[in-house]
């Protein structure tokens, strides 16, 4: 429990040093702002390392025809915001389909690759943290949060938060796609602590280490590759949500579950699916 010794806006009697000028907050909360600044930076530290590898690693490849044609369908107003756009793996192909792609992008460094290849395609970038509301100037007819953007939010409260502040930015009758891992993954196949091997050649070696923590629901993954005896560590953390959380959260900014399948081609989800599609409709 914080104690007097814990205020962080007083100086104390008789030890010569100048106070501090602090807004005049609660010490708990105070300290809650303090952590949650912490972790913002730490992600942001994080996903400026994968910048420039990204495009060439595991998560950069991909053509997902399948969410192209899906979202755009979905974008009945031409235009769509994507959470944590990253380097523009889906938002490059969604804006040569003719959507207009807004993104809010934690890292300045991935929204500059992202800004370097998109010349001339209608998409902006917007550098700050999914849980905030930012002000693009439109509002929405498609929001969407793909390849488990939403587990990158550290918390539970900055993950309802983000959902509150979709649900401010979409139009009535707007979609909400969230495209992620189903958690059973973390809590069956990867429990507990994992390295796997990725690459193997004569001058290569790449492994993934991952530690799951069941009760935080948090997995650290730290992607490690050595080259010409050079290593480099990328690391994620992730906290993940429950399908049926994620309904509640939704629901709590309301949000309604349409539909949930296993992939983009509306695959029924089962007991082994790896992944989920969820849509939710603002009423
Ligand atoms: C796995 S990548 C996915 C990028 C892109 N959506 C894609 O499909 O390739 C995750 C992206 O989310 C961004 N990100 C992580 N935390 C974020 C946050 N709190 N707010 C905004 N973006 C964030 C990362 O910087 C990174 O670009």
């Amino acid at each position: 429990m914080p104690g007097a010794d814990d205020q962080p806006y007083s100086s104390r009697p008789g030890d010569g040093t100048s106070p501090t000028p602090r807004p005049c907050l609660p010490t708990d909360l105070q300290a809650l702002i303090d952590d949650a600044q912490r972790r913002e930076q730490t992600e942001n530290e994080v996903w400026d390392t994968w910048a420039e590898p990204y495009d060439n690693s595991f998560l950069g490849k991909g053509v997902p025809d399948a969410a192209v044609s899906r979202l755009t369908e979905l974008a009945t107003d031409g235009r769509a915001l994507e959470l944590g756009i990253g380097t523009g793996r889906l938002a490059i192909p969604l804006a040569r389909a003719g959507i207009a792609v807004d993104g809010i992008e934690l890292s300045a460094s991935m929204a500059k690759q992202l800004k370097e290849k998109s010349t001339g395609l209608p998409i902006t970038v917007t550098v700050g943290n999914m849980a905030d509301y930012h002000d693009t100037g439109h509002t929405y007819s498609l929001i969407y949060a793909a390849y488990s953007v939403l587990h990158l939010l550290q918390s539970q409260a900055e993950q309802l938060r983000c959902l509150q502040n979709v649900a401010r930015a979409l139009q009535p009758g707007g979609t909400f796609v969230v495209e992620a891992t189903h958690p059973q993954v973390f809590a069956g196949l990867l429990r507990g602590k994992n390295l796997k091997i990725r690459d193997l050649t004569d001058d290569v070696l790449s492994v993934s280490a991952t530690v799951v923590d069941t009760a935080q629901q948090t997995v650290k993954f730290q992607e490690i590759s050595i080259r010409d005896g050079e290593i480099r560590m990328m690391p994620c953390h992730v906290r993940w949500i429950w399908p049926a959380e994620l309904d509640l959260m939704a629901a709590l900014a309301t949000l309604s579950l349409e539909s949930r399948a296993e992939d983009w081609f509306g695959s029924a989800l089962t007991p082994s699916s790896t992944q989920h599609v969820s849509l939710y409709r603002k009423a």
